[in-house]
């Protein structure tokens, strides 16, 4: 697999699940980002506990205050990464728990235009969102055994958006693009889903080092087959 290559990246959720996994992934690499900024809730509470031993084992993990649901938070949390980063920019958003693109767009357009990089890229500067199967229309026949009637239309705005972000971002160099992390075993998933965290996150990982201009807009699931809308 190729390396990842990107400077920097900030996962959201990270304190358990997908997001955790996704950031040990990410230190375990041998060419490990610079800096990672794991967002949770509460960093310093009961459920942050495993992520503050990862941190404490890696100085590159700079653990950040963030709550989806809060405007205020958000900005917050963005100007704790620019600090961080100290004038350059974020390379890669991976958008686990929750979409941030006005806080973070600036630092992304900061990494793409520092970029000597041709074409989009990981490496370079990307918005990845962390979508479901369930939000595929195509799909519903297929997949309706389990309704979540609220979340399918939720994951079905996010590819929406997601595939606006691609045509919005694509002359800043920034590749955005939906990820469906396989049925995983999460607190989310259940431990009867078919996939473990390691294995849906390996797959992730992977996929995310092979996309070039033509996959930004594209949903894919975990082992990189690209799914329908
Ligand atoms: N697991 C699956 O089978 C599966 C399948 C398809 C797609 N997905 C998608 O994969 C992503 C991760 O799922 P998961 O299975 O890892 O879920 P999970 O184990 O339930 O973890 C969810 C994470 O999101 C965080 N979170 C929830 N609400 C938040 C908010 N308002 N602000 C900030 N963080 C918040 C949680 O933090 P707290 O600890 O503070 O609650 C936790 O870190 C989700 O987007 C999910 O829809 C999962």
């Amino acid at each position: 697999m190729a390396g990842l290559g990107a400077r920097s990246v900030l996962v959201t959720g990270a304190n358990r699940g997908i997001g955790l996994e996704l950031v040990r992934q990410l230190l375990g690499k041998p060419d490990p980002p610079q800096w990672v900024f794991a967002c949770s809730r509460e960093p310093d509470g009961e459920r942050g506990q495993e992520l503050r031993n990862l941190a404490s084992r890696h100085p590159n993990v700079v653990m950040i205050k963030l709550d989806a649901t809060s405007p205020a938070s958000v900005k917050d949390a963005a100007g704790c990464v620019e600090d961080h980063l100290k004038g350059s920019g974020l390379n890669l958003l991976i958008n686990n728990a929750g979409i941030y693109k006005e806080a973070f767009l600036p630092l992304l357009r900061r990494a793409a235009q520092a970029s000597l990089q041709e074409g989009l890229s990981c490496r370079k500067a990307a918005i990845v969102n962390i979508s479901s199967l369930l939000g595929s229309i195509k799909l519903v026949s297929l997949t309706y055994g389990k309704p979540a009637i609220s979340y399918r239309c939720s994951k079905a705005a996010l590819n929406m958006l997601t595939e606006c972000q691609a045509m919005s971002y694509k002359e800043d160099g920034i590749l955005c693009t939906m990820i469906h992390p396989g049925w995983v075993k999460t607190d989310m998933g259940g431990q009867e889903a078919d996939v473990t965290v390691d294995e849906s996150v390996r797959g992730i990982l992977s996929v995310l080092s092979t996309l070039s201009n033509e996959h930004s807009g594209a949903f894919f699931d975990w082992k990189g087959k690209k799914l329908p809308w």
